[in-house]
């Protein structure tokens, strides 16, 4: 039988969606998957660029992802930690001033911290919870768990970008849509005008928006966080060009690549850079045109911007968000807003 989040997420679509029924849990699979620029022709446009840089997106395949994961668990990466605590203390008053919304979350992943909310939630009264995640099999992993735990909680996600999962939601109202993590800093300013656009388009009035917000700090803590001793970091920086030399067919030697990452003061973000120390034809395809990185050149792999509560709250105001409240911790390094799309 159709649950009523379901019916809703089903007249929003235009085309066929797959649908995948686990144990307690379903997931509505994007069947435009694949369809945007493709893994080879992103790394040849941007290395052919000056400066030259990689996109972000392209860290996180299985083995980047389990990077990721082990580079919040580091402790000089505070940003996973704190914001954990800060929901963890304010679930609850969450629970009250938004009421009884169905939680829908942007790069669901593997909903650790969204538990927080879920259970607060649960303890509230009803829950429905709506994952959006490019990785299919992430999703099924997560919703399996959160299935396994809270069998009261109705689960139906959307395997997809942000922007198609986007579109189908609008039906949902009320909804408060979650993007934690502070993943908003990975994005350059048009991407987070165009994610904000879209966000924009996709809430009804009265939606909420929780946002986790990574704040500007000493430059030590940003540079211990980026540079974590174990080494992971680094890792999954070079995991990069490992991905490449995998699906790609290059053959960049990895021991010629250093990370570097480091906080940028006056830009206000921690940019990750990979040096190389010798010359290296990194061409994607076999018959496509060279493409040398000279020795001593640098490629750009990410950024992580780092905010100021007032001027994000200014930025959100352009784009129909209104502040309801500010989340922080004692040491304010981290922020998670909330916000009304106003009318
Ligand atoms: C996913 N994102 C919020 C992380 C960050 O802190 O910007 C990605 C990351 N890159 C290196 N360490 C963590």
């Amino acid at each position: 039988m159709k649950n009523a989040i379901e019916e809703k997420i089903l007249a929003c679509r235009e085309e066929e969606w797959a649908i995948v029924t686990g144990d307690g849990f379903r997931l509505h699979v994007d069947p435009n998957e694949g369809n945007g620029i493709s893994f080879a022709e992103s790394v040849a446009v941007t290395l052919g660029e000056k400066p030259r840089w990689l996109h972000c997106r392209w860290l996180y395949d299985e083995i980047g992802s389990d990077f990721y994961q082990r580079i919040t668990e580091q402790p000089e990466y505070y940003l996973t930690r704190v914001e954990d605590r800060i929901l963890a203390d304010n679930a609850a008053e969450l629970r009250r001033v938004v009421g009884d919304a169905t939680i829908v979350e942007l790069g669901s992943g593997s909903s650790t911290k969204t538990r927080r909310i879920l259970e607060a939630w649960l303890d509230a009264g009803d829950a429905c919870y709506v994952p959006i995640d490019i990785s299919l099999s992430a999703l099924e992993q997560a919703c399996g768990d959160l299935a396994a735990a809270y069998p009261d909680l109705v689960v139906e996600g959307l395997a997809a970008e942000y922007d198609r999962g986007l579109r189908l939601i609008g039906g949902i109202s009320p909804l408060l849509l979650l993007f934690l993590g502070s993943t908003i800093g990975n994005f350059n300013d048009d991407e987070m005008d165009e994610f904000l656009r879209a966000v924009q388009d996709a809430l009804n009035p009265g939606d909420r928006f929780l946002l986790g917000l990574d704040l500007i700090k000493e430059a030590e803590v940003l540079n211990a966080a980026y540079n974590d001793a174990a080494g992971w970091t680094e890792r999954f920086m070079i995991n990069l060009l490992a991905r490449m030399n995998r699906e790609l067919g290059t053959c960049i030697p990895l021991d010629s690549v250093t990370y570097d990452g480091y906080y940028n003061e006056e830009r206000e973000r921690v940019e990750m850079y990979l040096r190389f120390a010798a010359d290296v034809d990194v061409r994607v395809a076999k018959d496509g045109p060279p493409l040398v990185i000279r020795a001593g050149e640098s490629v750009m792999v990410e950024i992580s911007r780092k905010f100021r509560v007032d001027a994000m709250v200014a930025k959100l105001a352009d784009f129909g968000f209104a502040l309801e409240r500010v989340f922080t911790d004692p040491d304010e390094f981290f922020a998670v807003l909330l916000l009304t799309r106003e009318r």
